[in-house]
């Protein structure tokens, strides 16, 4: 089996739920975001990444997101939005929402790579991260425009989905066993 350093990251990549209270470093940050723009897209780009750092916003987000959820008849959502305990960015120092531009061909797949080099990035330089898709919840609330405006999203885009990054608490994770019988060879 070959194996080098970005096999390495792929494989060792875990959804981060649990984070230190400290803030990235810019540079790190910066590492992660460059790596999000060199994701392939097919709408030229048509993506805006938005990144919040500001505790009494991201708790701000993470109650609208609740709000959002719970007015969605979504089965196992309600329980999620009604439990206080359930804070759905995980207390994570760095929120990045990306969102796409609204095109006729929908760019929610340019935003979805993004999204994956975003954590690999994070991975690649000890980052803990987890893709959030709850947090979108926040838009589809009544207080969805405003923070639209607040967020500085730019018009015509939508938010689609977002990752939080921050210092791991633990570093042991759980690696789920791959499932067997997912690949079909034709040759
Ligand atoms: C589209 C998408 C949306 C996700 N949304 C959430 C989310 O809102 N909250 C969360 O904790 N994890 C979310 N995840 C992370 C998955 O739960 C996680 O990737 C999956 O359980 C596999 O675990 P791993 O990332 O550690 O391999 C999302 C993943 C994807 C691809």
């Amino acid at each position: 089996m070959i194996i080098n350093e970005t096999l390495r990251t792929l494989k060792q990549r875990r959804s981060i739920r649990s984070f230190r209270d400290e803030q990235i470093k810019e540079e790190e940050l910066q590492a992660v975001l460059e790596a999000g723009l060199y994701a392939p897209n097919a709408g030229d780009q048509a993506w805006h990444f938005t990144v919040i750092q500001n505790k009494e916003l991201l708790d701000r987000l993470n109650l609208a997101a609740k709000e959002g959820a719970k007015q969605l008849d979504i089965e196992g959502l309600e329980e999620m939005a009604n439990n206080e305990q359930y804070n759905c960015l995980y207390g994570a120092p760095t929120l990045i929402i990306v969102s796409g531009k609204q095109a006729p061909i929908p760019l929610e797949a340019d935003c979805a790579a993004a999204t994956q080099n975003l954590l690999l990035a994070a991975e690649s330089i000890g980052l803990g991260s987890c893709w959030i898709y709850f947090v979108i919840f926040a838009f589809y609330s009544p207080l969805g425009p405003e923070l639209s405006k607040e967020l500085k999203i730019p018009e015509g885009y939508k938010p689609y989905y977002s990752a939080v990054l921050g210092y791991k608490q633990d570093s042991v994770v759980n690696v789920p066993v791959r499932k067997p019988n997912l690949i079909t060879y034709i040759r």
